[in-house]
């Protein structure tokens, strides 16, 4: 497996590849979820990429992008391990040099949702996304359906600009408690790290009562706070019921797939779920 650090190195492997190629874009310290899209890419094309950059254009504060986890060493020996042709691991310079200038924005879709309390996040990711997808120039692009507003943030960027790429969505992948896996779960104290469960709780609450019958968004989002009420180390940030497609809120019933999502603190960790109900 080879390990490319400049755009000019990466440029000359990709172009003596043939056959198609699948990309896994990552941030790194990576967990069974990156490993499942690895998997999927691996199974769908003739050659898997992956890249690691912690992308400091997404995150909203010094102390998280600080904070985040990294393990380059670990990261490079679990793709070698699934049979990753190369990985792209930039450096901050390499991929924003002094003078750049040019951004990404994907309008009314990041308005909302992760976009209202992480102003400037989703400008951050498809800004990203867009120079490795131009730099790697895959077939087939995988991504977590854990990130819902950036997978959906994404394909319209897609769409909107011609890129030539799949995306292929994969779904969650979780511990055996229910908690969607994510890098930020290491930083979880274990008495947090348990009531990080009620994230999980609360869609299957709602799970339950949609295929039960119940069609009123307010009155399952209202059943969702009920069950994260009762974890006292939970703090709710917003519980939302979208369209899946364009993620205007629904506020009354629908035939359209919903996407029922939310962000909590658990502690001082911001911790994101959801799911698809149709
Ligand atoms: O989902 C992630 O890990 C990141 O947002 C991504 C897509 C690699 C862009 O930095």
């Amino acid at each position: 497996m080879q390990v490319y650090r400049t755009v000019s190195e990466f440029r000359a492997f990709r172009s003596a590849v043939q056959g198609t190629l699948g990309f896994v874009p990552t941030m790194g310290y990576l967990h069974e979820g990156h490993l499942s899209l690895v998997k999927a890419a691996s199974l769908e094309n003739d050659l898997v990429v992956a890249s690691i950059f912690v992308n400091p254009m997404q995150f909203n504060s010094t102390a998280d992008l600080a904070a985040y986890p990294r393990d380059e060493k670990q990261d490079l020996s679990l793709f070698r391990e699934m049979g990753v042709a190369s990985v792209f691991v930039p450096s901050v310079e390499e991929m924003y040099p002094p003078d750049f200038q040019t951004y990404i924005q994907v309008e009314k879709m990041t308005q909302k949702l992760e976009g209202e309390y992480r102003p400037g996040h989703f400008r951050g990711v498809a800004t990203v996304v867009a120079k490795l997808l131009n730099i790697v120039q895959p077939m087939r692009a995988y991504f977590g359906q854990k990130d819902a507003q950036q997978v959906a943030v994404i394909k319209q960027m897609v769409q909107d600009l011609n890129l030539p790429v799949e995306i292929v969505v994969c779904p969650t992948v979780r511990e055996a408690d229910g908690l969607a896996m994510s890098s930020r779960n290491v930083r979880l104290s274990p008495e947090e790290r348990k009531a990080a469960v009620v994230l999980h709780k609360a869609l299957v609450a709602a799970k339950a009562a949609f295929y039960g019958g119940e069609r009123e968004p307010e009155r399952l989002r209202e059943m969702m706070l009920q069950v994260l009420h009762q974890e006292p180390l939970a703090r709710v940030e917003y519980v939302s019921i979208n369209d899946a497609v364009t993620l205007e809120v629904v506020i009354t019933p629908t035939a359209s797939p919903l996407l029922v999502s939310m962000a909590v603190f658990i502690g001082e960790i911001r911790l994101i779920d959801n799911i698809i109900l149709a």
